[in-house]
């Protein structure tokens, strides 16, 4: 083949014809479409604190309908719920049909949906709450209905004009896909279409999303599916669903990846879903202590008052929801009880010890001898130069100064949950 310099091609023609011209006017397109995709972006401060809300999925699976949405939006407003800072309805898989239509659009299952998203949608903002779909990256979802690949911008132009504040978007039937690809790919169809989207992607911690899902999305799994016990693991075969504590315990060191925008996601809520009143209590201080996105499973339609008064707790969820949106972590594991910590704003700390054991354990804690410290965060609780107050949080009570020796019965597979305020 014969070896053109490109100075010899241009000098060796006095003057450009129509196909030079369409040459030029491609890489000029191929430019500004080079620089679009250096532009693209999540939609920016939709999640300056976890998300907070409610999905189908741990209860319900793909047994959805419309009037248990607009019971679950009722249900936020008569139980307090949306005061506590509750604003996402997400319909997690099953919404849609198992096949796309003529158009290649999804359609919204008649049966379960016969007034149509847009409907549905309206209902629950009219209420001064947010809704959320549910699908998948890949050509269908994990419960076998139409997923979102190929199809990805016409998705996203619908959610739009339904009017949909959040997508959960998973990870099912995604073969030779590149996750961190195919997420960002949703995350450009999303804004391109314009309406802001709260993106969670959900690809269950298994292609490090920490290490790249920040500018991608705005929180993101990091296991398998949860399931409603203390510490077991149900194994499936080729996948397993997890308790809450393996959740806690499951990724070391991706606390640093997190923070305003940007959450590790423990998965949704088993709280009120059968578990001992300490467990649920335990599981909800966890994702708080832990900054995840607090996404209840249970159905409201039915919660009992113990349920609900863990669901509202003002002080557990301010702990959650602390501006600084720093993760914490597990200071110490010492005869059956962890000790977390999380660093507050204000100068504030919070403390949870978590009694694993199966009997109760009595705490004497003397905060002078383990000083709390935070290498991440740069904080460190100097108990001897100053002194801080304590308040239970669960019991919403005062349990005097870090001057003195902290003593507690702490109930099997129960948390005191603790928030240190300077004096
Ligand atoms: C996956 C997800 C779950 C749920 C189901 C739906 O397992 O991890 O949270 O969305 O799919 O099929």
């Amino acid at each position: 083949m014969k070896n053109i310099k490109l100075q010899d091609y241009f000098s060796s023609r006095t003057s450009a014809a129509p196909a030079d011209y369409l040459l030029i006017l491609a890489a000029f397109l191929l430019i500004l479409a080079g620089t679009a995709k250096l532009h693209a972006q999540k939609f920016e401060g939709l999640a300056p604190t976890p998300p907070m809300g409610w999905n189908s999925w741990n209860t319900f699976g793909t047994d959805i309908h419309e009037q248990l949405v607009r019971d679950i939006a009722d249900a936020f407003v008569e139980l307090g719920l949306r005061d506590a800072g509750y604003r996402y309805i997400v319909l997690d898989d099953g919404w849609m049909l198992r096949e796309r239509d003529g158009n290649g659009n999804l359609v919204p299952d008649p049966e379960k949906f016969p007034s149509g998203m847009k409907a549905l949608a309206d209902y629950v903002h009219e209420r001064g709450l947010k809704f959320g779909l549910y699908n998948c990256a890949g050509d269908k979802t994990c419960a076998g209905y139409a997923g979102s690949r190929g199809h990805e911008y016409q998705d996203a132009l619908q959610y739009a004009s339904w009017g949909v504040d959040y997508l959960k978007y998973d990870w099912c039937s995604t073969e030779k896909l590149n996750a961190e690809e195919a997420y960002k790919t949703m995350r450009d169809a999303l804004h391109a279409a314009g309406r802001p989207v709260v993106f969670s992607i959900c690809e269950w911690g298994d292609n490090d999303p920490w290490l790249w899902g920040k500018n991608v999305g705005h929180m993101w799994r990091t296991s398998g599916d949860i399931i409603n016990c203390f510490d077991c693991q149900l194994d499936h075969g080729t996948y397993s669903s997890w308790g809450f504590m393996k959740i806690a315990h499951m990724r070391k060191g991706i606390r640093i990846y997190a923070g305003p925008d940007h959450w590790n996601d423990l998965d949704m809520m088993e709280v009120g879903n059968g578990m001992s009143q300490a467990e649920d209590r335990s599981h909800f201080a966890l994702w708080s202590m832990m900054a995840s996105p607090l996404i209840m499973g249970n159905d409201l339609r039915i919660v009992s008052d113990e349920t609900l008064e863990i669901l509202t707790s003002e002080e557990i969820i301010a702990v959650n929801q602390d501006p600084l949106g720093i993760q914490g972590f597990m200071f110490m594991d010492e005869q059956g009880v962890e000790i977390w910590v999380k660093p507050l704003g204000g100068g504030d700390w919070a403390v949870c010890f978590l009694n694993r054991n199966d009997v109760t354990f009595r705490l004497k804690w003397d905060w002078n001898y383990h000083p709390l410290e935070d290498s991440f965060a740069a904080r460190r609780l100097d108990t001897g130069r100053r002194t801080f107050c304590i308040r239970d949080l669960y019991n919403k009570e005062n349990l005097g100064t870090t001057g003195e020796v902290l003593e507690a019965e702490i109930q099997a597979h129960d948390v005191l949950m603790l928030r240190l305020s300077a004096q």
